[in-house]
């Protein structure tokens, strides 16, 4: 059934010009505007939902969000991954209240209506109060039509007829196995799922991870001094990077610095990796570009950094505020040791109060925070670096740019406009 309007479209094409690289605040800060995006980009869209690591018998289960939309992630009796709204049919509580665990049952707390692992009803107390028409195979958990993964990145969708994950990923798959097709054992993740909250729109953070390698040498350079060697910091060396950009049709971008020697951080890491066995498996475009140096956004929400093992997804909570979490991922194959030197890497670097994690957060919420002003809002945003750049490179797949660049960024959007000015399926019935 059709989820209720309550208001009508607003038309948002006039806000992101994205060929002449130009973005209205107000994407930023508008709560009509935020509130189409839960509709018109969020429901549509592939989301990430969590790394196949965290299941494996019957009943373990992880809870997390689409958009807003609480869900659970689980595997059913016979180990399929399945999705459900984490909302009781009754009235609306969440029937799973823990953030992950195992379960034979999702019993909720208010009055104990209870859902097995299939979502189907099959406990109602008291349930002789009900009429004779009172059918529990009608009143069993909302099912997220469609769930999928890639190389062990569950995602799911609301879209009852979605392109499907892989093609939808296009070539953005390529960058993406640069961090999780090291070998045939494939990903695990290492340590909790780290939650943090940020003052400021979700899509500040994505696109940054899609498409800006700019702010690096600004923001982070007390970071890069800190991790140089020399104490010095390696500011020439890294202003003067050469790199690449990829900006997807699908709204999907990469970015990563390009060097014959690229290596993972300077320990455990680096000494251990077969750089001669990932050239044989990647080629040599993907060790010396996306490999470990890098930043990606698959549209619209998940975010990861290959040389961290870093994975996370920008939850939306209202236009001004999201919710960041992170997990990190190693190669299966890597012994304990290089897993914990990995873990520590990366929650130094980009954890919650991570050395790089600081910075960025710091931007983000300082763009939101001065937003909000009418005049403000009249003034539209730069996004026009390497306007025209964009190209097939012959090395890496799709269009690329430089890696200072806003190319990726200008793909978000317009894949975000695209969407937004798309009546979605639900929407349907209103033509
Ligand atoms: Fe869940 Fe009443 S709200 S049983
Ligand atoms: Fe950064």
């Amino acid at each position: 059934r059709r989820p209720a309007e309550l208001a009508p479209a607003i038309d948002v094409s006039g806000l992101v010009d994205s060929e002449g690289g130009l973005v209205d605040r107000a994407v930023f800060t508008d709560q009509q505007i935020y509130r189409q995006e839960l509709r018109r980009v969020f429901a549509p869209s592939w989301l990430f939902l969590a790394h196949a690591d965290q299941f494996h018998k019957p009943g373990d289960f992880f809870t997390t969000y689409m958009g807003e939309d609480p869900v659970i992630v689980t595997l059913d009796r016979n180990r399929r991954v399945r999705a459900y709204l984490n909302s009781c049919r009754h009235r609306g509580a969440r029937v799973c209240r823990a953030d992950y665990g195992a379960t034979r049952n999702f019993t909720c707390t208010y009055h104990g209506w209870s859902y097995d692992l299939e979502g189907k009803l099959v406990s109602v107390p008291n349930k002789a109060g009900y009429p004779e028409s009172f059918d529990t195979g009608e009143w069993g958990l909302v099912e997220v039509p469609h769930v999928d993964s890639y190389r062990g990145l569950i995602f799911g969708t609301w879209n009852p007829d979605p392109v499907p994950l892989r093609e939808s990923l296009g070539d953005m798959a390529w960058y993406m196995d640069a961090m999780l097709d090291h070998d045939d054992q494939g990903t695990v993740v290492v340590g909790g799922v780290h939650k943090w909250v940020l003052e400021g729109n979700w899509k500040l953070a994505a696109e940054q991870f899609a498409t800006d390698w700019y702010h690096v040498n600004m923001s982070h350079a007390s970071a890069l001094m800190v991790l140089s060697p020399t104490g010095k910091g390696p500011k020439d060396e890294i202003v003067h990077r050469t790199g690449r950009q990829y900006a997807g049709p699908n709204g999907h971008g990469a970015g990563f610095p390009v060097h014959p020697k690229n290596r993972f951080d300077a320990g455990t890491v680096h000494q251990w990796t077969d750089y001669a066995a990932l050239r044989e498996r990647l080629g040599d475009a993907r060790v010396e570009g996306p490999l470990t140096n890098g930043h990606a956004t698959v549209f619209p929400n998940f975010s990861y950094l290959p040389v961290n093992g870093s994975i996370r997804i920008w939850h939306p909570k209202g236009p001004d505020r999201m919710e960041v979490w992170a997990w990190t991922i190693v190669d299966k194959s890597m012994p304990p040791e290089v897993r914990e030197a990995q873990r520590l890497y990366n929650l130094r670097t980009f954890g919650p109060s991570g050395i790089f994690e600081q910075d960025d957060g710091e931007n983000w919420s300082e763009v939101q925070a001065v937003s909000h002003g009418f005049v403000t809002n009249s003034v539209p945003l730069n996004y026009q670096m390497g306007l025209g750049s964009e190209r097939d490179d012959g090395r890496h797949p799709g269009t690329t740019s430089e890696l200072y660049s806003d190319a990726a960024g200008r793909a978000f959007y317009a894949r975000w406009r695209e969407l937004m000015t798309t009546p979605a399926w639900h929407e349907e019935d209103d033509k």
